[in-house]
């Protein structure tokens, strides 16, 4: 077992922490209900806090719209669907094999995961969804991997991840 790096200057929270930060703020309508907007480009993102060991975002995912397969740059994380139905797949990392099988995330749902977590989400339903996310420290890279045929994952890119919140 991997601890996460203890940073004095990147202060954080652990991943049932994250969660019940997440699932707070979702039982807050009033601050995200007003601010939902949805993109037939790409999914919608905006940031609903920014506190010195965390931050909470808020997504919406149009049918269709998902992820890559990413991890969180050492953030731990927690998110909290509130309309609709995601679905998951989780990753053994990189240089590990790992089949995933998607994982239904319907609205009321709560995850959580710790710095090392690899996964993919997506809308594959026929409503549009939107759900919170909590990440401590902030988010700084994220990595993306394909998933090759023999169960592998092959790291692709690993990038920054900036003020508007890049690819989350
Ligand atoms: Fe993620």
């Amino acid at each position: 077992m991997t601890l996460p790096t203890l940073d004095p200057a990147r202060p954080s929270r652990p991943p049932r922490e994250l969660a019940g930060i997440a699932r707070a703020v979702a039982d807050q309508p009033d601050l995200w209900l007003p601010r939902i907007t949805f993109d037939t480009a790409h999914r919608w993102y905006e940031r609903l806090v920014d506190a010195a060991d965390h931050e909470v975002w808020l997504l919406t995912w149009l049918p269709g719209q998902g992820t890559e397969i990413h991890d969180h740059g050492g953030s731990s994380g927690a998110f909290a669907v509130v309309r609709g139905e995601l679905t998951e797949r989780s990753f053994a990392p990189a240089g590990r094999r790992s089949q995933p099988s998607p994982w239904a995330l319907p609205t009321g749902a709560l995850r959580a995961f710790g710095p090392h977590h690899v996964h993919e989400v997506t809308n594959r339903g026929g409503e549009a969804v939107v759900s919170i996310h909590a990440y401590s420290p902030a988010l700084t890279t994220m990595s993306y991997y394909r998933h090759a045929p023999d169960g592998l994952l092959e790291l692709v890119s690993t990038e920054p991840v900036d003020e508007e919140g890049g690819r989350r």
